[in-house]
């Protein structure tokens, strides 16, 4: 029988919510965590764990039919991908830190400041709406380090708890955008295989109810 093929994070903050919520929808999947691909054992899914910022060209290529998958990557890199569920769970925001010591009172103030950043669309983005101008230095993690060792004056990361802001002596100054756990949806995807994803939809919707 076909399977309906789903992206979901390998590793990483949404990975065990996105399986607890395949779960609660009474699919369990034979794991496998080193494996990349499993299968599920009652309904007709095959789970791919992959790389965040990998899923939105997957979705785009039609190698996933659907994915479990943060809109700040999709605002990141997939503002063409359909969302068809917002799943409530991941939330968190895009921000804008600085240090603390250093003084702000609007956007104007970062003209022409270095902005470290694993997010440069989002952040090109911004800048450009507000008519500011400034030098986007792209890192893929540990982004909150980069005004301490001196190689930025600001930076722009994903915000939940606050903590690593907070240990890092900054502050948040813009909030660029508010992002949560979505069920995103190839554009390739084929009829018979939206006829699968309207059953796990109609799944999800049930947990999520039962969830308020
Ligand atoms: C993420 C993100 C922030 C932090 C935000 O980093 O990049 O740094 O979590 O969460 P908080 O507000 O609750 O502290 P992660 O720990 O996933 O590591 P990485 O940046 O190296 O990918
Ligand atoms: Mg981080």
């Amino acid at each position: 029988m076909e399977k309906l093929k789903i992206a979901i994070q390998k590793s990483g903050r949404l990975n065990e919510d996105s399986l607890r919520i395949l779960k609660d929808c009474g699919i369990s999947i034979d794991n496998g965590r080193d494996q990349l691909k499993a299968a599920a054992r009652d309904f007709p899914l095959e789970v791919l764990y992959l790389r965040n910022g990998d899923i939105p060209q997957y979705l785009r290529d039609g190698v996933v039919d659907v994915a479990i998958i943060g809109e700040n990557v999709l605002f990141e890199k997939g503002e063409d991908i359909t969302v068809c569920e917002r799943l409530g769970f991941s939330k968190c925001r895009v921000s804008l830190a600085m240090p603390k010591a250093q003084s702000y009172t609007n956007i104007k103030d970062l003209e022409g400041k270095r902005i470290a950043t694993s997010y440069p669309n989002t952040v090109a983005h911004f800048l450009k709406k507000n008519g500011v101008n400034a030098d986007l230095h792209i890192i893929n993690g540990s982004v909150e380090i980069a005004p301490n060792i001196g190689l930025s004056d600001a930076i722009c990361d994903i915000v939940s708890s606050g903590s690593t802001l907070f240990k890092n002596n900054l502050k948040e100054v813009e909030i660029l955008l508010k992002s949560e756990a979505v069920l995103a949806v190839s554009p390739k995807i084929t009829a018979s295989l939206t006829a699968i994803l309207e059953q796990l939809r109609f799944r999800v919707q049930s947990v999520l109810k039962a969830r308020q």
